[in-house]
């Protein structure tokens, strides 16, 4: 079998090409586009870039595999090879979680115990909760017996961010394959190392050729486009930016796809003054700055009574100031490199326009010095914004927060609800009462209490309004990758 594994070559520089039909190919024509890590802004390798033509391959691979040995297999069998792709992976964490912290400038010190673990569990996950996954059926009287039968929904395009590489990819491929279907990925451009060693590893887990396929490119015009059009391709489920899910939708549209969509969020993290405060300024670290503030969770705007106004964010701009910015492979680092120098210019841009609307930048608010080469950035905290300055109303997706004070709840309510996204919120508060009350009330698919990002599988993830589309964990993974069929016989 004819496999070039890119683990021969993990000698600099790693060359990335699609995985189509259980091989390594290049690009049809032979182009290719740089791959760069963001904290040194070297070129560390190359990516092949693909069109239609890597897409057509892929989907037809897929096609076949579904129809084919896939579909053959027991369940048993499926199921196996799942939880054998997620043991290979901690097998190799170390190797990936130090790609994926070239690719994304993130520290080490989070791909290692964040990124890398989860993708492995994500596939222990749904292959155990496949195993106990049921169906409905329904007695009328004597009169006839409705059950549903569970089928896949067929070749699937998944198209992946580049936050959480492979954190994401596999939240989406794993509960793909359980439910029988096959796959077409599409990682991130930016971020295609880890995405490229998981066809390898798929591989060495036994999973039949054509099952998983990688095609790498970018968006418009390209191989995400190509795979959102696709006639053959029966869903997509893409996680990225709202006006990225708009076109897709489009696309999608001319052989109506099935669709999930986690989008982007401008998410409120509210903190009422009766809350444990150093547990509040502690997490509300976390969901400002960690990953560099590119995580779609993020609590973004923090609203705080005013009571615990001062309280807060003295404490909040203490401990901001002691974060480490730097070396990703340093294991002292708090925040990495933003993903690109556009991505980080754009979030410039944001900082110098909170200055000319008169905002007052409590802390960060530069590069931080010495530190040019890399797309470094200080972290950032910015108070005095009126409501309807774009910081308070756009997904800045880096380390910048505002903060603002509130009187009372039913004012903070409305102000976390005025917006366009509803992906997740964070409260603060000892009250038990105000927490249900408050949760209930928050235009979000998802609302955490005195914590933040604290997940369990099997929960519905996702967000409403123009944050998202369905919801993917647990049963509502499965539920979007596979088709019920009603069968009602008489008695
Ligand atoms: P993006 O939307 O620019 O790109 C995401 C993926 O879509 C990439 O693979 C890209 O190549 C592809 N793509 C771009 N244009 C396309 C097109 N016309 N057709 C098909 N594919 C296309 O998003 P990015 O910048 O990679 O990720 C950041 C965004 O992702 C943020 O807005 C963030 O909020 C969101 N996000 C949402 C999450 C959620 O669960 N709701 C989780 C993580 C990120
Ligand atoms: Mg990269």
């Amino acid at each position: 079998m004819n496999v070039q594994t890119p683990s021969e070559k993990l000698v600099k520089p790693f060359d990335c090409q699609h995985y189509i039909n259980g091989r390594y190919f290049p690009s049809e024509k032979g182009s290719t586009f740089d791959n760069i890590n963001p904290a040194t802004q070297e070129i560390i390798g190359s990516v092949a870039e693909g069109g239609k033509k890597e897409v057509d391959l892929a989907v037809a691979a897929a096609r076949r595999a579904l129809n084919g040995r896939w579909k053959n297999m027991t369940a048993d069998e499926r199921i196996r090879i799942i939880r054998k792709v997620g043991d290979i992976i901690l097998e190799r964490k170390d190797e990936l979680a130090r790609l994926e912290t070239l690719d994304t400038g993130k520290p080490l010190s989070l791909s290692s115990t964040l990124d890398i673990p989860r993708a492995a569990f994500n596939f222990h996950f749904f292959a155990d909760f496949m195993r106990g996954a049921g169906t409905e059926a329904y007695q009328t009287d004597d009169l006839a017996i409705n059950y549903a039968i569970r089928r896949p929904v067929g070749v699937v395009g998944l198209i992946n961010p580049w936050n959480l590489p492979l954190l994401l990819l596999t939240w989406k491929l794993a509960p793909c394959l359980a439910a029988g279907n096959t796959a077409v990925i599409k990682p991130a451009e930016l971020t295609p190392m880890t995405a490229t060693l998981l066809g390898e590893i798929c591989h060495d887990a036994g999973m039949p050729d054509g099952v998983v396929n990688i095609v790498h490119g970018f968006g418009p015009d390209s191989a995400g486009a190509a795979l959102s059009e696709h006639p053959d391709v029966d869903a997509i489920s893409f996680t990225g930016e709202t006006t990225t899910g708009k076109v897709i939708m489009e696309a999608a549209s001319k052989t109506l796809k099935k669709l999930s969509f986690e989008l982007g969020g401008k998410n409120p993290n509210i903190i009422f003054a009766d809350a444990d405060m150093d547990e509040a300024v502690s997490t509300s670290l976390k969901s400002s700055f960690v990953n560099q503030g590119e995580v779609c969770m993020s609590g973004s705007r923090i609203y705080v009574e005013r009571e615990a106004y001062d309280e807060f964010l003295n404490k909040f701009v203490e401990k901001t100031k002691k974060l480490k910015v730097g070396d990703p492979f340093d294991p002292d680092t708090n925040i990495g490199a933003l993903i690109s120098s556009e991505h980080t210019e754009r979030v410039m841009n944001y900082i110098e326009l909170a200055k000319r609307e008169g905002g007052n930048i409590l802390t960060g608010g530069k590069r931080p010095e010495g530190q040019e080469s890399g797309c470094f950035l200080e972290p950032t905290i910015i108070t005095g914004l009126s409501r309807n300055s774009r910081l308070i109303k756009e997904e800045i997706f880096g380390p910048v927060v505002t903060v603002i004070p509130f009187d009372d709840e039913e004012e903070v309510i409305a102000q976390a609800n005025d917006t366009h996204y509803g992906l997740s919120a964070t409260l603060w508060t000892n009250d038990l009462r105000r927490a249900h009350r408050v949760a209930g009330q928050i235009e979000s698919g998802m609302v955490w209490v005195n914590s933040w990002f604290l997940r369990d599988l099997r929960t519905p993830f996702g967000g409403m309004k123009q944050s998202g589309l369905g919801r993917e964990g647990g049963i509502h993974s499965l539920e979007f990758f596979s088709e019920l069929t009603n069968i009602c016989i008489k008695l």
